[in-house]
């Protein structure tokens, strides 16, 4: 998945470095928008989405994600400066 339009560096990039301005899938990913991805925070049976570098990845069932968290990193949002 991917996370829709200019939401972190690395997806403000890639749609510079497309055609389109808005929305362009990343590697024909699925787009995961903002608001979408709040909700993923693994609370109510949400399923746990965490976004590093405009890509999204489900760590619903990674053992290292109980709790929706992960080192200090929260699901349901974007994780990209941790790795700054
Ligand atoms: C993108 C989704 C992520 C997944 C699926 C994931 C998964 C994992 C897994 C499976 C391990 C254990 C590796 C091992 O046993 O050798 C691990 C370790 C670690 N992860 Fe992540 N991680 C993710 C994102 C992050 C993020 C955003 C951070 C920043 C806070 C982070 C920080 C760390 C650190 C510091 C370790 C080493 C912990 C230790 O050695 O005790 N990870 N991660």
């Amino acid at each position: 998945m991917a996370l829709a339009e200019n939401t972190s560096v690395a997806s403000s990039e890639q749609v510079e470095n497309s055609e389109s301005e808005t929305d362009t899938p990343i590697d024909g990913l699925p787009l995961v928008s903002k608001a979408d991805l709040s909700e993923a925070n693994g609370q109510d049976n949400n399923p746990a989405y965490v976004a590093v570098f405009g890509y999204v990845y489900d760590v619903t069932d990674i053992v290292e994600w109980e709790n929706d968290e992960h080192i200090g990193a929260q699901a349901g949002a974007d994780a990209s400066s941790f790795f700054h």
